[in-house]
């Protein structure tokens, strides 16, 4: 399956949950591969830290053939990962078609490849849904963000993809609720993701949620995401502090 992760609105957590959802899947067993599609200015590898500037997607568009099994990164949560470098400009058609079809060939080596896509929907927008078999909605409960996700959806309808859903992140109390949201989308709610102060630590710490808190409640809203587009029941992480934690803390700490 190639998921798509679309939103219309920038800075909504197309990121955030693109990787954390390819970390949750990772844990499942799955082979994940996760690509960058902001081709003129990434994050995904920014998230821990890091800017490449070789084995990058621009790099093999340079060079015209290119092995694309030297694109790949490997996080630490298990998943891999293709990143443009930080020198790539504006692109034309034929350029973003060249870069797709220079990635197809890796895809069959994976269960899960998410494509985490630019804001808007422009052209690179366009080339990200084509080159997916489905699209996820990712909105914020307010309304320039669910009109612009909506959008979105119609455009992904368009092209004839699936859209299985949407995710209101961002959520808290007083805002938009999830079934106003579901009706403004036309489209079900996969998971609610709280706005969550857990999320900018972990980014501060360079960690994915799931791996820094992962019973905080944006990282259980996220393994409900990974339980609606699997099917399959994850094994949710007990709330934090409890016995077993504290257990497994010390347990860590004897073994260390
Ligand atoms: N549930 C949440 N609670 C708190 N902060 C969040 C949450 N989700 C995302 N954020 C923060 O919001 C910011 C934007 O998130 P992110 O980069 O994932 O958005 P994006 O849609 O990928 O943006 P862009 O359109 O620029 O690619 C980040 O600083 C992220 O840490
Ligand atoms: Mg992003």
């Amino acid at each position: 399956m190639i998921l798509s992760v679309v939103s219309g609105k920038g800075g909504v957590g197309k990121t955030f949950t693109s990787l954390n959802l390819a970390a949750i899947l990772s844990e499942m067993g799955q082979r994940v591969l996760v690509v960058d599609t902001n081709f003129t200015s990434p994050t995904v590898a920014t998230h821990f830290g890091v800017t490449p500037d070789t084995h990058t997607i621009d790099e093999a568009l340079q060079k015209g053939t290119y092995n694309p099994m030297d694109l790949i990164w490997i996080h630490p949560a298990g998943f891999h990962f293709v990143t443009p470098s930080f020198n790539m400009v504006a692109l034309d058609d034929q350029a973003l078609h060249t870069i797709f079809e220079i990635l197809r060939p890796l895809y069959a080596n994976y269960d899960t490849v998410i494509l985490d896509g630019p804001a808007g929907v422009g052209r690179d927008v366009y080339y990200t849904i084509m080159n997916s078999d489905a699209a996820l909605i990712i909105a914020n409960p307010n309304y320039p963000s669910l009109f612009n996700a909506l959008k979105t959806h119609y455009f992904a309808k368009q092209l004839g993809k699936m859209v299985p859903g949407a995710v209101l992140n961002m959520y808290k109390k007083g805002t938009i609720s999830p079934s106003e949201a579901s009706q403004i989308l036309e489209l079900p709610i996969l998971a609610v993701v709280p706005e969550d102060p857990a999320v900018k630590e972990a980014l501060q710490k360079g960690q994915l949620l799931v791996q820094y808190k992962p019973s905080s409640p944006a990282a259980r809203a996220l393994y409900d995401l990974a339980e609606a587009l699997t099917g399959r029941k994850v094994q949710k992480r007990k709330k934090s502090g409890g016995l077993g934690e504290i257990l497994s803390k010390i347990k860590d700490w004897l073994l260390s």
